[in-house]
Formats: structure tokens, C-alpha cells, sequence
């Protein structure tokens, strides 16, 4: 039994009053609020078992560098990834990404190669291998979605080529709600040659993830879109790429043997993760992602696959309100427009009603002008979220069009 009224009590901050209005916080794409059990476990660290990790010969180093190791034990579960050596953490899905491009990229990918990417990537996983190409020569090659930003398989599958030896796609868009079909996506790239990484960083919140059935390369995601603190992401990768790529930061603990002259490197995941690492940050992480495990992935799903539900038709209600990413199967972000009022104000209105949710181009820029706008609004759902923050977004957007 899901019961979402109890859980929004583990979220202190859903209790707060926004402009004297119930919080009604329907901005968790961008970032996701926190569970008290991952404040008071980052507090605890810090109060009484902080330290530095992989240095120490006393017994609060030795602590923690425990409990950093059991959270990537915790991240390799999440993942099942087959070792958490596969687990290497970052400051954010976006390093996670860099990561890739700047080690596996320099050293595997030549001139008259192939990336391909989709429309639908958020700027991260396009401005990344844009700034690659234009330092190697690669073709970057982008497949289409539909209209109502369903994945374009055909297109996928002509763009797809034996000179692809990337595909770098997002598992769920962060702007259209799509699912992309990883399971189909996966099995082409490989027949032709090419390695897989998936960006996961709303896939992640809202779907458990296998990356051995998925059979993906790489896959990142970002710990504060997962209930966890900033500062902190994931990247996974396939031992043996991670173990035949070159460090992508050096400095202290990634390094086997200095000297002035020469200097060997640590096998994965510590060649990764060169200077003091986000110890609590990954500590953290590990906590939101017990936390997200003991409600039940698959309870998560469900409860979020009923409130889009909920939330499609309840949009679909309001006269003059276009839906952006209308694809079969989407997941729980949900862009759209109001004939006659610009998103800004929109939000603006919104706010006053204590609504939160986020306007713009939402790092996607082209995927926003391909569907043929600058800016939309965007509503996105947590695990906390419930029927009742959808009826007083629908309220205040009908009370919003009454000023125009
Ligand atoms: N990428 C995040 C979003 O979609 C910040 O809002």
C-alpha cells in the first residue's frame, strides 16, 4: 500500500506555507526535496564521523571510508551493476557525461565517426559531444522524435550506421516526458559496434534500472533529482571500458606510483575520482536511494504512472492549454502552453498560489524550438506528489487566465 500522505511527512519541507498557500511543489524534474532521513544522515556525518576518506590511520577516517564504500555498494544495487568497481562517482550527471567524452571520447573516437544523439537530449548530453566534434571531426548525427515526442524508431534506425560508435541517448526526457525504448535502442547500437550511454537522470526518479538486462555502456544520473543532495552524481560503466580509458582529472587519490618523472594510475573507479570526493554528498545519495528502495521502485511507478494519468486529463480540461509531449507511456513531466499568457507570467501567478514549477527552454533549447516554441511551462512529479497538487495547478492556471 502506497501511502502517499504518509510519505510526504519524511519531506519537512512539503509542510511549508508558500506565499501563504500549501506547498505545492511541482518542480522535482529540476530538482527533487529531500526526505528527512538523508538531512539527519548528512547532519550525523558531520557531527560525529567526519573525516577524509582513503587517507586516514585513525578510526573516524576508517568510519567513513566505510560508509563511503557502502554507498557505492548502495548505488551499485540500485543499478545492479554487476561490481561497484562499475560505479564511479561524480559531482553530477553532467560530469558523468564529461567524464565520457573527455576520456573514452579523446581515446576511442577518430575523424569520419559517428555520435549519434536525439532532439530530445538535454543540453549536457549535446553541447558535450558538440565541443568533442569540433575538437575531433566526428559526424554528430541527431535522430528525430515525433510530433508528440514519441522516439522516432525509423529515423533512429537509418541514422544509425557502422561508423556509429556512440549512441547517447537520455532514457526520459526531461522536457516531453518520453520514455525512450531503451530495450530496442540497446540491442540495434550494439549489433552495429557502437557503445550505448544512457542518460538517466529522470529515469532514473521515476523507474527501477537494470543495467545488465538494459545492457548499456555508460549510464549516468545526478543524486539530487534522486532525492539527494547536489554536488554528487553517478556514472556506470562496463568494467572493462572504464578500466581501457585514460584518467579524465588527476591529482591525489587516483594514482598508484608518483614520481617526478612518471606516475601510474589506480584501476577504476578510483582513477575517476582524483582530490577528495562529495564524501557525504555520496553518503547521502546512498541514504535517498535506500529510501526510494524501501517504498518499492515498482510502488513508485505505479503511483506516478496513476497521477499522469490524472494529471493528462485534468490538463487536457483546461480550454487554450497545449500539451507539450503527448507520447504513449510518458512519465511524469508535463510541458505546456496557455493561449494568451507567456509562460514567465504564468509561473509568476502560479507562485502567488504557491506552485512551483519551472519555465524557460529547460536546458533544451532545440528540443524546445523543434516543437515550436521558445519557452513552455513544465509541472513534474515527485513520489510525493498527489492528486490534490494537480487540482490546485489546474486552479490556478484557470485563475491565471482570468487576468488576461
Ligand atoms: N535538467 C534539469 C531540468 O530539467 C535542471 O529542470
Amino acid at each position: 500500500m502506497y501511502d502517499v500522505d504518509a510519505i510526504r511527512k519524511d519531506f519537512p519541507i512539503l509542510a511549508l506555507k508558500i506565499n501563504g498557500c500549501p506547498n505545492t511543489f511541482l518542480d522535482s524534474a529540476a530538482s527533487a526535496q529531500k526526505p528527512k532521513v538523508v538531512i539527519d544522515k548528512m547532519n550525523e556525518m558531520y557531527l560525529h564521523e567526519y573525516s577524509n576518506v582513503h587517507r586516514g590511520s585513525y578510526l573516524l577516517s576508517e568510519e567513513i571510508t566505510s560508509a563511503f564504500e557502502e554507498a557505492r555498494n548502495t548505488v551499485q544495487k540500485f543499478l545492479n551493476a554487476k561490481s561497484s568497481s562499475e560505479i564511479v562517482f561524480t559531482r553530477s550527471a553532467t560530469e558523468s557525461i564529461n567524464l565520457v567524452a573527455a576520456s573514452w571520447g579523446r581515446k576511442f573516437l577518430k575523424s569520419g565517426d559517428e555520435v549519434l544523439i536525439s532532439e530530445a537530449e538535454h543540453h549536457a548530453n549535446l553541447v558535450t559531444w558538440q565541443v568533442l566534434r569540433d575538437e575531433i571531426g566526428f559526424k554528430l548525427n541527431i535522430c528525430r522524435v515525433n510530433d508528440d515526442g514519441s522516439f522516432d524508431m525509423e529515423d533512429f534506425s537509418r541514422k544509425l550506421t557502422p561508423n556509429t560508435k556512440l549512441v547517447a541517448i537520455t532514457g526520459m526526457s526531461n522536457v516531453l516526458g518520453t520514455i525512450f525504448p531503451l530495450q530496442e535502442i540497446i540491442p540495434l547500437a550494439h549489433a552495429k559496434g557502437a557503445k550505448v550511454l544512457v542518460d538517466a537522470c529522470q529515469l532514473a526518479v521515476h523507474q527501477s534500472l537494470d543495467v545488465q538486462a538494459l545492457d548499456c555502456d555508460f549510464l549516468a544520473f545526478s543524486g539530487h533529482k534522486t532525492y539527494g543532495p547536489t554536488g554528487i552524481g553517478v556514472l556506470y560503466g562496463k568494467y572493462e571500458l572504464l578500466d581501457a580509458m585514460p584518467p579524465y582529472q588527476c591529482g591525489g587519490d587516483m594514482v598508484d606510483v608518483v614520481t617526478y618523472e612518471h606516475t601510474t594510475f589506480d584501476p577504476p573507479p578510483a582513477r575517476f575520482e582524483a582530490g577528495t570526493p562529495a564524501i557525504v554528498e555520496a553518503i547521502g545519495l546512498a541514504e535517498a536511494l535506500k529510501y526510494m528502495m524501501s517504498l518499492g521502485l515498482d510502488n513508485i511507478t505505479s503511483h506516478e504512472n496513476e497521477l499522469t494519468a490524472y494529471t493528462i486529463a485534468k490538463l487536457s480540461s483546461i480550454d487554450g492549454l497545449r500539451q507539450i509531449g503527448t507520447a504513449k507511456g510518458k512519465g511524469g513531466v508535463f510541458s505546456f502552453v496557455v493561449d494568451g499568457i507567456h509562460p514567465q507570467d504564468l509561473a509568476f501567478i502560479l507562485d502567488k498560489e504557491g506552485v512551483a514549477i519551472r519555465v524557460g527552454h529547460h536546458c533544451a533549447a532545440p528540443l524546445v524550438q523543434r516543437m515550436g516554441y521558445s519557452s513552455v511551462a513544465r509541472a513534474s512529479l515527485g513520489l510525493y506528489t498527489t492528486k490534490e497538487d494537480i487540482d490546485i495547478l489546474v486552479r490556478a492556471i484557470n485563475k491565471a487566465k482570468t487576468f488576461f
